[in-house]
């Protein structure tokens, strides 16, 4: 029997549901139950009634699996695939911030861990981040751990917001001059970017926002090129959903902890139903919160 087929077995033997990022490899995106962006994943996993996630991705979306549905046995193929922005912001520096401006409000981007969710008010996605800090309605808010979302963020809504000097290695590669050599090589392409991208990059984007929400704009958009400032996994599901358009991605758009789980280590993970992502209680009690007022702004 062939792996995917294995897989499938496996999945209804032991009720397991495959949850995949949209920048996973296409094969996993293959034989996932369900494929999205972080909020709608978190959304997914928090519904699960089977009794296993595999989750495929990065340590904090697999975390937040846990955090919001902690019945399940939620198993990570690959439990290094670790996301680096989510290393920036450790849950000691986020008190020491949380001492020095006691009246802010803490809106963490999920790209967090688990413990320093534990320490915030709300978190937000990058589909949602701008309703999540109009919800805060004009409160001072200390933003973590991402830079660019955060200036973003404080431009299309006004609000004043302290950022972090965190940042995303895969996005920040793609500079301006890029931007800009492929727009002369593709000139009626229209440029999809994501917010983790630089400041200068958003400013040229015709379209800004979360990887699910690139997917629905390019499938409804009449023009048929697009220049995509995203992880080039979302490749599968653009050329998928939309055959006759073309895309693009720079040569550089690669995230490696998203390209560590194969379907080999996800067949692995059903055999063995493990490693299992396992957190303390108290975490889980105290990170549920941020977490559950982002989704409860839906
Ligand atoms: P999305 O929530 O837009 O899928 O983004 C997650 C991420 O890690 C982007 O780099
Ligand atoms: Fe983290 Fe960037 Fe990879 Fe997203 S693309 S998981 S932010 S390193």
């Amino acid at each position: 029997m062939n792996v995917r087929d294995r897989i499938q077995q496996l999945k209804e033997e032991k009720g397991a549901v495959v949850l995949a990022h949209n920048y996973c490899l296409d094969e996993v995106q293959e034989i996932a139950d369900f494929v999205g962006d972080s909020l709608g994943l978190a959304i997914k996993a928090s519904e699960v009634t089977e009794p296993i996630i595999i989750f495929c991705g990065v340590t904090f979306m697999a975390e937040s699996a846990k955090i919001l549905n902690p019945e399940k046995k939620v198993i990570m193929p690959e439990a290094d695939a670790v996301c680096p922005m989510a290393n920036m912001c450790s849950p000691s520096q986020l008190e020491e911030a949380k001492k020095a401006t006691p009246s802010a409000k803490v809106v963490g981007y999920v790209n967090t861990s688990a413990a320093a969710k534990a320490k915030m008010d709300i978190c937000c996605t990058s589909a949602n981040a701008v309703k999540v800090i109009e919800s805060l309605k004009g409160e001072e808010v200390i933003f973590v751990p991402d830079q660019n979302l955060g200036a973003y963020v404080a431009g299309k809504t006004g609000v004043t917001i302290r950022l972090w000097e965190g940042f995303c290695p895969t996005h920040q590669a793609f500079t301006l001059q890029m931007v800009e050599d492929m727009r002369a090589e593709f000139p009626s392409a229209v440029v999809m970017a994501h917010p983790e991208c630089r400041p200068e990059v958003l400013e040229m984007a015709d379209m800004v926002g979360s990887t699910s929400q690139m997917l629905d704009y390019a499938a409804d958009s009449k023009a048929k090129e697009f220049i995509v400032l995203t992880e080039r996994g979302l490749l599968y599901r653009l050329r998928r959903d939309s055959p006759l358009k073309k895309f693009h991605v720079p040569d550089v758009a690669v995230c490696p902890p998203m390209k560590m789980t194969d379907t080999r280590s996800v067949l692995k993970a059903l055999e063995n139903e493990g490693p299992e992502l396992l957190l303390d209680d108290e975490v889980i009690e105290a990170a549920r919160r941020p977490l559950e007022r982002m989704i409860s702004l839906r």
